[in-house]
């Protein structure tokens, strides 16, 4: 980085308006590369969707409306024409004005340069796989190379993404498939519960067993690539649509999630894919033309926050081995992600150590030759800007882009080692465990027979496309285990819960009834009489009724988008509710509608009501969510069914618990502090085994032991200017400024001093935890920088750099082509032409390495463990459970001059199962990265040595138990 940029960060860089407007989005030699009204030419040839008016040539137009003029025979059409002509004048005055903008537009590319992109192979941990890797690709043509880079098409494979073979070599398609929480667009798999339900359970073991479970059925189900986990959104909006894949709104607890999961997926050599890199934290202008503009939103980020919120947990899955990482559709800082040179070439694979392939998110390669030069290693679908148009980007516009030179050879063959190594690292290369046979069963359709490019209009025999292998083995025990861990019991007043299955042990229940034959006059005998409220206790039309889950109806169990699945089944509250009450014991009455009659309601002692939001993918809507969601309340009426059943539920005086479904932070102002409102449940998005998991906690089969993986607040605003999702554009190119920096979250609400309802961190138990005995042992001397960056253990391959034969690119004789299918291959010599290349500026300056880097994971010093904490935890009350400690440091009060620092953060958490009684010491390591801060002046992270260090260890982030400092 140049020195004025390093000093400033990547934010104070906007300020050099460097434009990378052609870097970003044109080559001269490559028709697919775009400048943005290029751009604009190409969406109007090719999207079906209806486009303003100005994106038509005014020629063809003019043209078109003098013929109808000449051809007139009546006053009336005379009229019409009239009009037409009067309207597209206008249109067109509006569209000149519009295309002027476009033309003037934008603030393109103020992220700064980083070249040349840094060969994969450095890393020890590799050395092997690259080897390997290096013989294979050494063999390989360029037209294969390029194949192995670029995805055949949308709906060109069975699979989400296919890229394409390098046959002669031995190297297949790889069968890439969402999503972070099962096997989408798939028959006998198993629904997980969602991210954001996994963070809430704390559990490290849960984490790698759901991503190991998962793998499993990916790898028997045909797939090489799983496109999962998701840490990015991490969730700086609480309102943000997809924050529910990731594991919530701290980088500690996504990176130590993602990481877990990664390790568990490739526990059985198929690759995860950590995602979204970065900063995809809201739907709305996710990408071009889904929302209307032309342009994605940019997401501002200072380098600081980037280095310590948005890039840690992908710091985590990188240290953890992950194969691939996933750019995201929004811009950083003025440049889209998937061609940011800085943002994949530097921080990823220069800092990080990333030793696989980076892949675009579906479309979201906005260029050609500047995203392949920027670090971009494969391109999803593989259609180029317009959705299953099959003009690629890449494919045969990457094979001239290397014959006539302007992607150097030795880009082309990193970026296909880096492909080839991930898979042998893998272990992929073994047949008897991942088959060279497409996947076995079929995205596209759910009969016997299809074809296996149903996206090519082409003619194609029909094969058996599903073969319905059922692959749950038993892994609805883990769905089970991770939904009732993350579930969060909020509120639990005099010891409500847990519940007998016949209602209440007879003691509470001669109790109560006396309370409330006090406060009614109404003497309740015989059977307990519960009330079952609210149609998210139930099946609705069924989990599968709206596409993708595109719509929120029946008990809540996952959000939308391609992070959801086909769920096998679904047991929803009610059924579980019902086969477990004991019923000679209990009536239970159900009403699951959210405007149940009231009349019913006074004879009911308990009354347990349900209410859920729900969210998703930008690219559906549902009701006024899209995507986003429009504000934090409970929808369909979830408020005014929890406040009606409580002021009528015996008679204003029944126990009421409420059970919440939500895809994050939720308001619960307008009944939380209910008298009769005494137990709380929030049960996040708990998968197929929904009704089970619940069922657990409430019975207390399962003592309560997940905690909140983000801030619950009083109000949205209470989350700050930065919680707020931008609905309207503020320009062509959205801009969102991250100004709030490190301050989301309950970083924000603890600088600000703002009461939350409930704090990150908190969940109760249905037992009492003990804290005592902190103890701080160093382990290593506190120093301000990391050790020096080693030199690589391991040497890149080395290939030839001569350009190749262009006859090596020709489609092979007699090869006949499916319609739209993306192929390497040129029909001609002719097609390949030499115009020079505007390389990006800073393109031919070699950017020092970072200090931060050298290892796969970044600098392995800042991986060691400084120091350890640890305490004692002791289980003090009846039953016995699970406690989650969690560790918050606080930096030294005296800080660094100029340097500001949030209150405190997460840097460890353990879950400990307790006995009653029962007492355990947990140790925390904290590592140099853990105790360090990112400068932005040094470019590397740093540790204050002046001052001490606090360590705050309790059981949320504001209810610290024990202390300590070093
Ligand atoms: C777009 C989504 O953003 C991404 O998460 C997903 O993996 C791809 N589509 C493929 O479905």
């Amino acid at each position: 980085m140049a020195p004025d940029q390093s000093s400033r960060g990547l934010l104070g860089a906007r300020s050099d308006r460097r434009s990378f407007d052609k870097n970003d989005h044109s080559d001269s030699d490559s028709d697919s590369d775009l400048d943005a009204t290029e751009f604009l030419d190409r969406e109007a040839q090719t999207s079906s969707e209806p486009k303003p008016a100005f994106l038509s040539s005014p020629a063809a137009r003019w043209k078109s409306s003098l013929a109808r003029f000449l051809a007139g025979r009546s006053r009336r059409c005379l009229i019409v024409l009239v009009f037409v002509v009067g309207v597209w004048v206008l249109l067109g005055a509006g569209g000149t004005f519009a295309y002027k903008k476009y033309q003037q537009e934008p603030t393109y590319g103020l992220s700064p340069p980083w070249y040349p992109s840094p060969k994969g192979g450095i890393a020890s941990t590799w050395a092997e796989s690259y080897k390997k890797a290096a013989k294979m690709v050494d063999k390989m043509t360029l037209a294969e190379k390029v194949n192995v880079t670029t995805g055949t098409g949308w709906q060109m494979g069975l699979s989400v993404g296919t890229n394409g073979p390098a046959v002669h070599v031995g190297f297949p398609q790889l069968q890439l498939q969402d999503g972070p929480l099962g096997i989408r667009f798939a028959d006998n798999i198993t629904a997980f519960p969602a991210g954001i339900t996994v963070g809430a359970t704390w559990n490290r073991q849960l984490m790698y067993a759901r991503g190991k479970a998962h793998a499993i059925e990916a790898r028997e189900k045909g797939i090489n690539v799983l496109l999962g986990p998701c840490v990015g959104p991490l969730g700086r909006m609480p309102a943000g649509g997809r924050n529910w894949e990731g594991f919530g709104a701290d980088p500690y607890l996504q990176g130590i999630a993602g990481a877990e999961t990664v390790k568990g997926i490739q526990s059985e050599g198929v690759m995860a894919t950590i995602k979204h890199f970065v900063a995809n934290e809201q739907e709305h202008f996710r990408q071009p033309w889904e929302w209307g503009l032309p342009h994605a939103v940019s997401s501002n980020i200072d380098d600081r926050a980037l280095h310590e919120l948005y890039a840690w947990p992908f710091g985590d899955a990188v240290k953890a081995g992950v194969a691939s990482v996933m750019c995201s559709y929004n811009m950083v800082n003025n440049s889209y992600s998937c061609g940011n040179s800085k943002l994949l070439n530097g921080i990823l694979k220069d800092e990080l150590g990333f030793q696989g392939f980076v892949m675009s998110d579906w479309l979201a390669q906005r260029g050609g030759v500047s995203t392949a030069l920027a670090g971009l290693d494969m391109t999803m679908p593989g259609d180029g800007v317009g959705w299953a148009d099959g003009k690629s980007l890449w494919g045969p516009e990457l094979t001239k882009a290397v014959l006539n030179g302007s992607v150097p050879v030795e880009r082309i063959n990193d970026m296909a080692t880096r492909i080839v190594a991930a898979w042998y690292q893998l272990g992929q290369d073994d047949e008897t465990k991942f088959p060279r046979q497409p996947p076995n069963f079929s995205s596209w359709t759910n009969d016997r027979l299809g074809v296996l490019a149903p996206g090519s209009p082409s003619p194609q025999p029909q094969v058996q496309v599903n073969k319905f292998l059922n692959v749950q083995a038993n892994h609805s025990i883990i769905a089970r285990e991770v939904a009732a861990e993350g579930t969060v019991l909020l509120k639990n007043d005099a010891g409500l819960l847990p519940l007998t299955r016949q209602g209440l042990p007879d003691a509470k229940l001669k109790a109560r009834r006396s309370v409330l034959a006090r406060a009614t006059g109404k003497q309740h005998t015989g059977k307990f009489k519960i009330g079952i409220f609210g149609e998210d206790a139930g099946p609705g039309n069924g989990p599968n009724a709206c596409k993708d889950r595109g719509c929120n109806q029946g008990t809540l169990a996952s959000g939308w988008g391609s992070g959801a699945v086909e769920f096998p089944y679904l047991v929803t509250p009610i059924e579980a509710l019902r086969s477990q009450f004991n019923t000679s014991r209990v009536a239970l009455n159900d009403y699951l509608v959210n405007k149940p009659p009231t009349s019913a309601m006074a004879d009911l002692e308990l009354c347990i009501v349900f209410a859920n939001a729900d969210s998703g993918e930008g690219f559906t809507k549902w009701d006024d969510v899209s995507g986003d969601r429009p504000n934090l309340d409970l929808q369909k009426g979830g408020d005014a069914l929890i406040t009606t059943v409580a002021s009528t539920c015996g008679g204003g005086v029944g126990d009421v618990i409420v059970v919440i479904h939500a895809v994050g932070p939720v308001l619960m102002e307008k009944w939380i502090d209910l008298p009769n409102v005494k137990a709380v449940l929030l049960a996040n998005l708990p998968g197929e085994e929904s009704g089970n998991a619940l069922a657990d906690v409430l019975f207390g089969d399962v003592n309560p032991s997940g905690h909140l993986p983000f801030t619950i607040g009083k109000s949205l605003k209470d989350y700050g200017p930065g919680g707020q999702v931008m609905y309207r554009p503020n320009g062509v190119v959205p801009q969102q400024d991250f100004t709030e920096g490190l301050y989301i979250d309950y970083r924000y609400f603890d600088k600000q001093g703002i009461e939350p309802r409930f704090e990150f961190g908190f969940g109760l138990s249905y037992t009492q935890f003990k804290y005592s005995g902190l103890e701080v042992t160093p382990r290593k001397t506190k120093s301000a920088l990391p050790k020096e960056r080693p030199s690589p253990a391991a040497e890149p391959p080395a290939y030839s750099t001569a350009v190749p034969d262009s006859k090596e690119v020709l489609f092979p004789e007699g090869f006949s082509p499916l319609e739209k299918y993306v192929y390497p291959y040129l029909r001609s010599v002719d097609e390949i032409v030499s115009d020079p290349y505007p390389y990006p500026d800073g393109w031919d300056t070699k950017q020092p390495l970072s200090g931060a880097g050298g290892a796969e994971g970044g600098n392995p010093d800042l991986w060691e463990v400084y120091v350890e904490v640890s305490v004692e935890v002791e289980n003090v009350d009846g039953v016995a459970g699970a406690a989650v400690p969690q560790l918050y440091l606080e930096y030294p009060a005296e800080g660094e001059e100029g340097v500001d620092f949030p209150v405190r953060v997460l840097r460890g958490f353990e879950k400990v199962w307790l006995e009653r009684g029962q007492k355990k010491k947990v140790v925390f390591g904290l590592t140099r990265r853990d105790l360090s801060y990112w400068s932005v002046e040094r470019q590397n992270w740093v540790m204050v040595v002046g001052g001490e260090y606090g360590f705050a260890v309790g059981e949320s982030s504001r209810d610290v138990k024990v202390r300590g400092s070093w």
